[in-house]
């Protein structure tokens, strides 16, 4: 089998869905300046080496929708012989297409591919196509598949006992560690700027114009949050009994991001320079109506079948879906956490559903190195019930 190396990964920055500097950008416009950026950037790179993109996408419709792995590639400076394919496992898409990447070169059928993920939430969920969404047989068995996730994360808090004060005590601390990590630079490296018109709408007035913008920097994250503020949020998804609010959920975005996945020899034959070793993954299936709690099964799996533990990993990002279900999750499992989240997440971020994956994979191999760590775990909660998990090995420097 061939190692499996992590050469890059770029991505726009977040802007908050329907508000932001890409309300009015493509998804497929989004993936295709990443790719460009990830060409230009890594200039020993030849762009015919490409072989394939494999793009995730929680809601693959509209600007997003035919095969927008694909179309990326006709947009971007990639030759016509690049294929292009998309893949959906909802929030850890992003993911799962790295994953996917990682095992066709580990088979030996390719050298060099592009994964990653988008999701353009502004543009597609407003309008998505709910003809024939619900199947009467699965509603009757396992309605929790078709609950909107922030019920999901009510019936994490509610069944486990989290209280709301620890998801607002985990979600102040996931803002403040962003806000420094922005402060410090550390999310610098993996931001491509990207200049977009977006549409303003004044809130007093409701008058809309389309003004030139450009999205530099993550720009969801409230640095200014308190204890005190959260605490004073009414709950969104059940008003009279619930503890889940719009600031203890992660916040919808929007955003793409592109990872250079690679083999080891194919990497140093062309002179690049690895930052990670692609491990493993895997996924497992837990109750749809706590999807939440999905890491709590697939990372002992991961860690099983790559004979470490929970205390060989020096790194967690663990998709900060909702607070109580990283609590849920940290506390069940024993992470610590000055491991886990060490620079915020998508609880400060934004949470563009299939780009997170590919997003969280290319601040882990920035921050094994930063921090001189060996081992990270990159984890998460997928809608419809299911925990996927994928294990990085820093790169010798
Ligand atoms: C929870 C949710 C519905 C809230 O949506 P929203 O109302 O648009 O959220 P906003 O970020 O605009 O916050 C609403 C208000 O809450 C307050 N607020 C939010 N975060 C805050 C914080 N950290 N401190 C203080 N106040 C805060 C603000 O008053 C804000 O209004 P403002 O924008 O005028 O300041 C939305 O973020 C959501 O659906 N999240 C979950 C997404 C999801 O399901 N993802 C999939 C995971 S599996």
């Amino acid at each position: 089998m061939k190692n499996v190396v992590i050469v890059d990964s770029v991505r726009t920055g977040l802007a908050k869905s329907f508000r932001g500097t890409l309300n009015m950008t493509r998804g497929d416009d989004m993936v295709a300046h990443c790719i460009d950026a990830l060409l230009d950037r890594n200039p020993n790179l030849p762009a015919d080496a490409v072989e394939d993109i494999i793009m995730g996408c929680g809601n693959p419709e509209g600007p997003t929708g035919h095969n927008i792995g694909r179309n990326a590639v006709v947009l971007s400076k990639l030759p016509i012989t690049t294929s292009g394919t998309t893949v959906n496992r909802y929030c850890s898409s992003g993911l799962q297409t790295i994953s996917m990447a990682a095992g066709q070169i580990m088979a030996g059928g390719y050298d060099t591919i592009i994964a990653g993920g988008v999701e353009q939430i502004t543009q597609v969920q407003p309008v998505m196509n709910m003809n024939g969404f619900v199947n009467d047989k699965i509603n009757e068995n396992e309605p929790g598949i078709y609950f909107p996730m922030g019920q999901t994360a009510e019936v994490v808090a509610k069944r486990y006992s989290v209280s709301r004060e620890s998801q607002d005590e985990y979600s102040l601390q996931s803002q403040l560690r962003t806000a420094e990590a922005q402060e410090a630079g550390r999310y610098d490296d993996e931001i491509i700027p990207m200049k977009t018109q977006m549409l303003l709408v004044n809130k007093e007035t409701g008058e809309q114009k389309v003004v030139d913008a450009e999205c530099v920097k993550d720009e969801c994250n409230r640095p200014t949050t308190t204890l005190d503020g959260l605490a004073a949020l009414n709950p969104v998804f059940d008003p009279e009994n619930g503890s889940v609010t719009a600031g203890n959920s992660s916040q919808l975005s929007d955003g793409a991001s592109v990872t250079l996945v690679m083999s080891e020899e194919k990497a140093l034959e062309l002179g690049l320079k690895p930052k990670a070793y692609f491990r493993g993954f895997t996924t497992v299936g837990c109750a749809p109506d706590e999807m939440g709690i999905g890491p709590v099964f697939a990372i002992p799996k991961l860690l099983e079948r790559y004979k470490l533990s929970i205390d060989d990993i020096d790194l967690w990002e663990l998709n900060e879906a909702f607070a109580v279900q990283v609590v849920y999750c940290r506390d069940e499992l024993g992470i610590s956490m000055d491991k886990l989240n060490v620079d915020g997440g998508s609880i400060a971020i934004g949470h563009p559903f299939g780009m997170t994956g590919s997003r969280l994979t290319g601040h882990m191999i920035r921050e094994l190195q930063n921090r001189d760590k060996q081992f990270g775990v990159v984890t998460m909660c997928v809608g419809g019930g299911m925990g996927a998990a994928g294990l990085l090995e820093r790169y010798p420097s």
